[in-house]
């Protein structure tokens, strides 16, 4: 089964996202994660000259790999900025720029995942890095040399929901005082080890939840979703106020979560911006991919798609 293509990473829900962001030609689109360009480069398509595509990404390469292709794809001249989506609104009302769509298709690329370098994989030896962005400080590797059991346990616990959490903790800590752990193939011996028998029951591998929850720990990536769902918020509060937002009224939002913890947080907050009167909900239950999408590419197996459109200007 198939989980990437010539660009390395094949766009999850494409047909869906688009539905559902329904751009017209002149509007203001910003991709939160544009990663190999997938679904930039399909939205840009529904765009003419008045239209403008803004494109975020905390991976350089990507970023650049996706300007380079919707630049050949297009006629479009996307504006890049190397950053957190975490800074989508402050970057768009610097620039006096409203967004009449928002994608954000959150965690990894395939290419990033299959890159034995980056350390993000269970199925190659590697460095224990997992950064996305490269230029921050704190790796897996100084994330497992540092933290001290308690902090070790929380971080598996919250980010991976591995009910095992204490003891793989514990074992990563007396195997740390014998050698440093410095590559996923060293990590993922050791969490199988601490499973012992339990192992042979594990349908996935035993550090699979464990890797998640170092990569969420490394990258902040659920401090990063809580800062753009506060700009969301934030935006969307203006904009029915009738005030100065990066949101435009009856803006399209569709936001694509890859585990509970995304998926729970992103509900949470539609429900309560819904009820406040700043945004309908365009999705009850999350859109997931077909029969056929997960045959194409097994990646989309856990993609939620959720959507919603910011209310309009209250005169
Ligand atoms: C699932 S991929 C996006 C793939 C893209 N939609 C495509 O079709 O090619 C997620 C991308 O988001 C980036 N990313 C992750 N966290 C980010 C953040 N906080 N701010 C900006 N980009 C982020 C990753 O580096 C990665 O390139």
């Amino acid at each position: 089964m198939s989980t990437t293509d010539d660009h390395g990473h094949i766009p999850v829900l494409i047909n869906e996202v688009l539905e559902q962001l329904a751009p017209n030609p002149s509007d203001v689109i910003v991709d939160c994660t544009a990663g190999r360009g997938g679904h930039s480069v399909e939205l840009a398509k529904c765009l003419d000259s008045r239209g403008q595509l803004i494109l975020f990404d905390l991976d350089p390469e990507n970023l650049s790999y996706s300007d380079a292709r919707i630049r050949s794809e297009t006629s479009l001249e996307p504006i890049c900025i190397l950053r957190s989506f975490a800074a989508a609104g402050r970057e768009l009302l610097e620039r006096g720029l409203k967004a009449n769509c928002v994608l954000a298709d959150l965690g990894f690329a395939s290419n990033q995942i299959d890159t034995p370098d980056r350390g993000l994989s269970l199925r190659f030896d590697g460095p224990l890095d997992m950064r996305l962005d490269p230029s921050i400080p704190i790796d897996a590797e100084a994330l497992v040399a540092m933290s001290d059991e308690k902090e070790l346990t929380d971080i598996i616990r919250r980010y991976g929901e591995d009910p095992l959490a204490g003891r793989i903790a514990r074992k990563i800590i007396e195997k740390r005082s014998e050698a440093p752990i410095r590559t996923t193939a060293h990590l993922a011996r050791i969490i199988r080890e601490s499973y012992g028998s339990r192992a042979r029951d594990s349908r996935v591998h035993p550090a699979t939840r464990t890797f998640q929850a170092l990569r969420i720990a490394v990258n902040d990536e659920l401090g990063a979703l809580e800062a753009l769902l506060n700009e969301l918020d934030h935006g969307a509060r203006r904009t029915t106020k009738g005030q100065v937002s990066w949101l435009a009224p009856g803006a399209r939002l569709a936001l694509i979560g890859f585990h509970s913890l995304e998926d729970r947080m992103i509900k949470q907050r539609f429900v309560e911006m819904d009820r406040d009167g700043l945004l309908e909900r365009r999705t009850r239950k999350p859109i997931g991919p077909s029969d056929p999408e997960i045959g194409r590419n097994a990646r989309s197996r856990s993609a939620k798609l959720r959507c919603a459109k910011v209310g309009a200007q209250v005169s």
